[in-house]
Parts: structure tokens; sequence; C-alpha cells
């Protein structure tokens, strides 16, 4: 039997003061992929940059269990160590600081091992042209002047290089064009193996073509009101959210 990768309970979270996630529970147990939906608003972002450690988001109540430890008062940064990885709905742009050597000091970072670099460059290669991204990418600033699509691939790829037990997926699906979509999902797919998790946060299922769903929840007003297996994506796709949503307010 495998073990829960990561157990949220009773969870709390605000952002300046207003509460987002209220009573939130959610277990994602090792080599599962878990995938989130719900209404624009409904706090599925919110979700996932609490899991994360996002400096702006306070959790209020509740704990974060990874591994079996408590996280909830743990930094983003050693929530990353622990293999914890959070791919942005909206990537920022950082100037100065090229993709390859922001994949660099991340995966030092995260593994406290310094890099074989040739290997380490062969791997981004490898991985870059699994995305079908231009080696050249690696050079520019992180994200500067890409477009949505690619900083959604330059996502993955920090993804793939990082390795991590858990990654949460945030719209990584959308803006992407339908031959980019089939390339992350496939990126996405030759990541999974049966320890790692996933978490995705999705409005365009398509990305799950190529990937076995265990759990889908649906979010409203900063709780899972519904839980169920894939059958409920196809639901949602036939009949929206209406179904499901309650009048309950936070
Ligand atoms: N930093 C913040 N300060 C104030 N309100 C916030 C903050 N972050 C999120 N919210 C609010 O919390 C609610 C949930 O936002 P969140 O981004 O988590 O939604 P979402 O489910 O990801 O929506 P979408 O599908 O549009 O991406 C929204 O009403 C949003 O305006
Ligand atoms: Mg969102």
């Amino acid at each position: 039997m495998t073990g829960n990768l990561l157990e949220i309970k009773n969870l709390q979270v605000c952002a300046e003061d207003k509460i987002i996630l209220n009573d939130l529970n959610l277990t994602v147990r090792e080599g599962e992929v878990h995938v989130i939906m719900g209404p624009n608003g409904a706090g599925k972002s919110t979700l996932g940059y609490a899991v994360m450690g996002h400096p702006g988001y306070s959790i209020k109540g509740g704990n974060i269990l990874f591994e079996g430890e408590d996280i909830t008062e743990e930094k983003a940064d050693v929530r990353a160590r622990k293999g914890i990885f959070l791919s942005f709905q909206n990537p920022e742009e950082i100037q100065g600081v090229t993709l390859e050597n922001f994949l660099r000091s991340s995966k030092t970072a995260v593994t406290g091992k310094p890099l074989r670099v040739i290997a380490y460059k062969k791997d981004l290669y490898k991985q870059m042209d699994s995305l079908n991204m231009d080696q050249d990418y690696a050079t520019r600033y992180l994200n500067v002047g890409f477009s949505g699509g690619e900083k959604k691939k330059s996502e993955i790829l920090q993804m793939l290089m990082l390795d991590p037990k858990l990654a949460i997926l945030d719209e990584t699906d959308s803006g992407l064009d339908v031959d980019a979509v089939k390339i992350v999902s496939k990126g996405v797919h030759a990541f999974k193996n049966k320890k790692n998790s996933l978490i995705i946060i999705t409005h365009n299922t398509k990305i799950l073509e190529y990937l076995p769903v265990d759990k889908v929840h649906i979010l409203q007003n900063g709780r899972i009101i519904k839980s169920g297996n894939a059958s409920l994506i196809e639901q949602v796709n036939k009949s929206g959210y209406r179904e499901f949503i309650t009048s309950e307010r936070l």
C-alpha cells in the first residue's frame, strides 16, 4: 500500500484579510494524479500557492502535511527542497537571469548538491527538445518576451529538470496551441512515474488525455464541494458546474 504524500486538513487561507479557502481537505497519495476544477475565482490558484508556501497567502487554520511531516509553517524554499513544485498560472518574467542559469540555481538549491555541468546541459537540451523548444531559449532571460505558450513550456521544463515528488500545475495548458498541448501533456506523462504525484488545475481537459486521472475535485467558494473519479470531468464538460454549485458562502 502506498502512503499519503500530501494531506491538507481543514485548511483556512487568507489573502489581504479575505478568507479564500475554508475548511479544505484533500489527500493525495503517492503516485496519484488529482485534477482540480471549478469556476473562476473559486480558489484553485490559492490552493496551489498555499501548498507551495507563497508568502502572500497566510494560513489561518488547519494543517498541510507532506510525507507525514507538518509543513504548515515552512517557507517556500524549504517546501521546494522537500519536493514540491508549483507551475504558475501566470509565470513571471525575470530580467537579468537566463533560463539556463535559473534552472541550474534552482536545481542546486533544491538538491543541495553541486551539478555536473556537462551532464546537466545535455539533460537540459534533451528536455527542451522533447518540449519542442529551441535551445536558444536557454540563454534568454527567464520568460522575458516569451509568448504565453512559451512561458508555460518553460514551466514544464522546470518541472522536468527539478523532478519533484509533487507537481502542481496551475492551468499549464491555457494559452497553448493544439500541438503544444499534446507536447506538454506528453512531457507531463514522461515525468509521471509510480512514486510522484500531480495536482492538475485546469479548465481544459485536453491535457488529461495522456494521463491516468485518479481523482477529480470541484472547488467552489474555497471548498471542495464534490470529489469523484475521472467520469466527473465528462459531467463537467457536458453540463458545467451548475449541478454541483451550492449557494453556501464562506
Ligand atoms: N492576493 C489576493 N488578494 C486579494 N484577493 C485575492 C488574492 N488572491 C486571490 N484573491 C481572490 O481569491 C479568490 C480566488 O482566487 P484564485 O486566483 O485562487 O481563483 P481561481 O479558482 O484560481 O480562478 P481562475 O479559474 O480564474 O484562475 C478570487 O476572488 C480572488 O480575487
Ligand atoms: Mg487560477
